[in-house]
């Protein structure tokens, strides 16, 4: 097989499409061609790295030795089926031309598509160099846009802290309980999400043992939480030590607290028929709240809260995997329902338990 061309074991069955991944040799390139290469429905076509062109992709990703796939340089893409662009901020929107020209369907695990106007992208971003495609994008999160992903052609994945936020507070805020509420959202992240470059802040001898406020005010999700829940957030995000993760902690402040009655209500309208968010709240063992380590690896997410009568104050946990549901998980998800597949096809697996940090 030629350099670029090669396909996984996936690739002789009747119903599969091909895939390529922009960006393969980075974290999030790294998790999609781990779950593309499982998928029952996806043959991986390439996987692009400048840097490691043609070496293997098992010899970026150890977990993936024996993947039958070599990295192409971004020059020599070929037409597939889906494009998935896990690209840094910035490149998709320079390339999305080609990229919609290259494939049917075009999945980005950036920034570049998920707000709604040019105008939003002056203010959070450095603005939009190709703001006319952005109407044709569909935000995923699969468990709100469900709607509107069958034959998306366009689908931008929600950013990983924005995920974890939305999930948390999104059922309250559809049902009307958040009005005139102040919130104030802390997440907590691992070293992953800074992607394989990282920085010198990302280092393990910096990053080791630490919990840093980072962006502490004007963090970029805000603009994201605020478009899809229409409500205004305050967002700070800490840096700490676990290398997967965010666990979102959302401190909603109001007159007066809707009972655990209803707040489970709208939970569970919101959820019960979700197979990636699980209802985690109380109970015993040692686990009683949404934990990043119990769904480390996995496309699943945890959501649950707590009430604190005496302070007027909802508290509300939300824990996912920050490649996962957070970025390669979500924009496979949102594949399979563009795709009209099976929604849980490749993704439908537990994660480790007991296991390291994750
Ligand atoms: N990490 C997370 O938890 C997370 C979560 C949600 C969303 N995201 C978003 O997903 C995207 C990827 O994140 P990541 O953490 O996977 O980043 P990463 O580890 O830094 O990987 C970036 C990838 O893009 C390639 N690349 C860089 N510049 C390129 C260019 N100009 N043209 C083509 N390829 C280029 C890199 O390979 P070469 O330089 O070798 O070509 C590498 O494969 C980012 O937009 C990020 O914001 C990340």
């Amino acid at each position: 097989m030629a350099t670029g061309e090669t396909t996984t074991s996936n690739a002789d069955t009747a119903e599969t499409v091909t895939a390529s991944v922009v960006g393969g040799s980075g974290f999030t390139g790294g998790e999609l061609l781990r779950l593309l290469a499982g998928h029952p429905q996806f043959a991986v076509a390439q996987a692009t790295s400048r840097e490691y062109a043609n070496r293997t992709v098992g010899s970026v990703h150890p977990n993936l030795r024996g993947l039958d796939v070599r990295f192409s340089h971004p020059d020599d893409l070929e037409r597939v089926d889906v494009l998935f662009a896990a690209t840094p901020h910035g490149v998709s929107m320079e390339q999305i031309d080609e990229f919609r020209a290259l494939a049917d369907t075009v999945v980005d695990l950036s920034a570049d598509f998920r707000l709604d106007t040019a105008g939003q992208y002056d203010d959070w971003y450095d603005g939009h160099a190709a703001p006319e495609h952005l109407e044709d994008a569909v935000y995923a999160l699969p468990e709100r846009h469900r709607e509107e992903l069958p034959d998306a052609e366009l689908i931008a994945s929600g950013g990983c802290n924005a995920t974890a936020t939305i999930l948390g507070l999104g059922p309250l805020a559809d049902a009307g309980l958040l009005a005139d509420a102040d919130v104030v959202v802390d997440v907590k992240v691992g070293s992953s999400e800074g992607g394989a470059g990282g920085g010198a802040a990302a280092s393990h001898p910096e990053r080791s043992g630490v919990v840093r406020p980072y962006a502490p005010t004007g963090h970029r999700h805000e603009a994201e939480i605020e478009q899809e829940l229409d409500l205004s957030v305050s967002f700070t995000a800490h840096a700490v030590d676990m290398v997967r993760g965010a666990a979102a902690t959302s401190h909603v402040l109001l007159d007066e607290v809707p009972s655990k009655a209803e707040l489970w209500g709208a939970f569970r309208e919101a959820y019960e028929d979700e197979p990636f968010v699980r209802l985690v709240a109380g109970g015993g063992g040692v686990y009683r709240y949404p934990e990043p380590k119990a769904v480390a690896g996995t496309n699943y997410a945890e959501v649950g809260f707590e009430v604190d009568e005496t302070n007027g104050r909802l508290v509300v946990f939300s824990a996912i995997d920050n490649m996962m549901k957070g970025s390669a998980g979500q924009a496979v998800h949102a594949a399979n329902v563009a795709l009209g597949f099976e929604e849980t096809a490749g993704l439908d697996f537990q994660g480790l338990h007991p296991v390291g940090a994750p």
